[in-house]
């Protein structure tokens, strides 16, 4: 599908963004392996959430998804197996285009007293899962690959042990295979992080009962541990908000208010990296859903400045980064940013995406091996963009649409379905 973006001079209303994916994950795994029924409120439509879901029935987990209330949310009620209940699929499990489902629940599988096979489309198929074969080998799972560590993965499970890991890339999808493994492992399993990543994991399981302890960089978990089943409420997702807080930004005349966002300080480093830039972004209406920080967002048209990003900040602003380069030729002295070779091997080869793409509109940018530097005060103009089947790719260059003169042309713009279904119909709602 080709998606027309027209270029807007402000984005206005009051929006509310989907379920975080993230969290969405976590806690569809987390409740199918916990003792009783759960309930997730606002549970996220993404595709990726979807194909948890899938792959947990395929296991022998009873769940129930319907949209409830005056919001139509999404509520999954899930009948927990407890932590022997899981069954052996009687097909592939299909993790579709999401590497958390991959990735996470293979540190479930690890610990099962049976065989998987874990496939998934043709972008997770290229994506590298040596990360997480070596750690869960260690702790005794058997696990064969595709050449380099590629999928489908076959996981001969069973008994685990625990084991101390020093992650050796910043990744909260392999943290959370450990400690997700070392539920089932007797004993404290560490993790050792070289840069602070997304926590819903550790919250996640800390609300469920298990024994969870973390100190500086390093969480562990004590095994074997039962989770007890449990209402949960899943806050609006802040990387699908980032389109939005960038488009309403970089356009002359936006007044905005994004509610219910999640606001997860491992998450919301956009917010620590714009402030300081000139951002007028105010919280408002600061609250906790289970353990997780929430609030709302006013965010209005400002004037930013750019510059160069701290290398800290780049493994919490991950999924952000596309979209603040496109923002970045709107900044003063544009933008620039190292440290982020991970961007390579997310659901397309995001450093050259946003490159191409930016070329396309018109803009000078450079990429070097692990990051890009876009100039400032840059106008775009429309263009035929490419989505490279990634949905924050199709997102980030429908708001650089936005920002362009003349209309925007987003090739395989379905792609966004992946995070964030409904996402052209509300942002050209708000655009004017
Ligand atoms: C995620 C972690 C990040 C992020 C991905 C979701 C998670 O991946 O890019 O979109 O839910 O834990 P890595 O763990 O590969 O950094």
């Amino acid at each position: 599908m080709i998606q027309q973006v027209n270029p807007a001079r402000g984005l206005n209303g009051t929006v509310r963004m989907p379920g975080d994916k993230s969290i969405s994950h976590r806690y569809a795994m987390l409740s199918a392996i916990a003792e009783g029924p759960s309930e997730i409120r606002f549970f996220s439509p993404a595709a990726d959430c979807g194909s948890t879901l899938g792959c947990l029935e395929a296991l022998g987990v009873t769940l129930h998804c319907g949209l409830e209330g005056e919001n139509q949310e999404m509520v999954v009620r899930v009948e927990g197996v407890g932590s022997t209940g899981l069954k052996p699929p009687a097909a592939d499990l299909d993790a579709g285009n999401s590497g958390s489902t991959m990735r996470m629940l293979s540190g479930i599988l690890a610990a099962q007293p049976f065989h998987s096979r874990f496939t998934g489309d043709a972008s997770l198929s290229r994506r590298p899962m040596q990360r997480i074969i070596d750690p869960l080998s260690r702790m005794g799972a058997r696990i064969r690959s595709a050449e380099g560590g590629r999928p489908p993965l076959e996981i001969e499970g069973g008994p685990l042990r625990a084991i101390r890991y020093e992650l050796p890339v910043a990744s909260a999808q392999v943290k959370s295979a450990v400690l997700l493994a070392g539920l089932f492992a007797a004993g404290a399993t560490e993790v050792v992080e070289p840069a602070p990543t997304r926590d819903h994991t550790e919250i996640a399981l800390e609300h469920l009962g298990a024994d969870v302890e973390r100190h500086g960089r390093t969480v562990s978990v004590r095994g074997p541990a039962s989770l007890k089943g449990s209402k949960l409420y899943v806050p609006g997702d802040f990387s699908s908000a980032a389109f939005f807080i960038a488009a309403a930004l970089g356009l002359p005349e936006s007044n905005l208010v994004i509610q219910n966002v999640g606001l997860n300080p491992t998450r919301a480093a956009l917010l620590d990296v714009l402030v300081p830039m000139g951002a007028r972004i105010k919280v408002l209406n600061l609250d906790t859903v289970n353990g997780e920080l929430i609030g709302d967002l006013h965010v209005e048209s400002s004037a930013l400045e750019g510059g160069e990003l701290p290398a800290e900040f780049v493994p919490g602003l991950i999924d952000e980064l596309p979209m603040l380069a496109v923002l970045g030729t709107q900044m003063t002295r544009g933008l620039s940013f190292s440290g982020a070779a991970e961007l390579r091997v997310k659901e397309s080869d995001r450093l050259r995406a946003v490159a191409d793409n930016l070329r396309r509109m018109g803009a000078a940018v450079e990429e070097s091996p692990d990051g890009l530097s876009i100039g400032g005060g840059q106008s775009l103009h429309g263009a035929e963009v490419e989505s490279y089947g990634d949905h924050r790719i199709a997102m980030a260059f429908a708001v650089g649409g936005l920002f362009a003169e003349g209309a925007t042309q987003i090739k395989d713009a379905e792609a966004v379905a992946v995070s964030f279904p409904g996402f052209f119909e509300l942002l050209t709602r708000h655009a004017e």
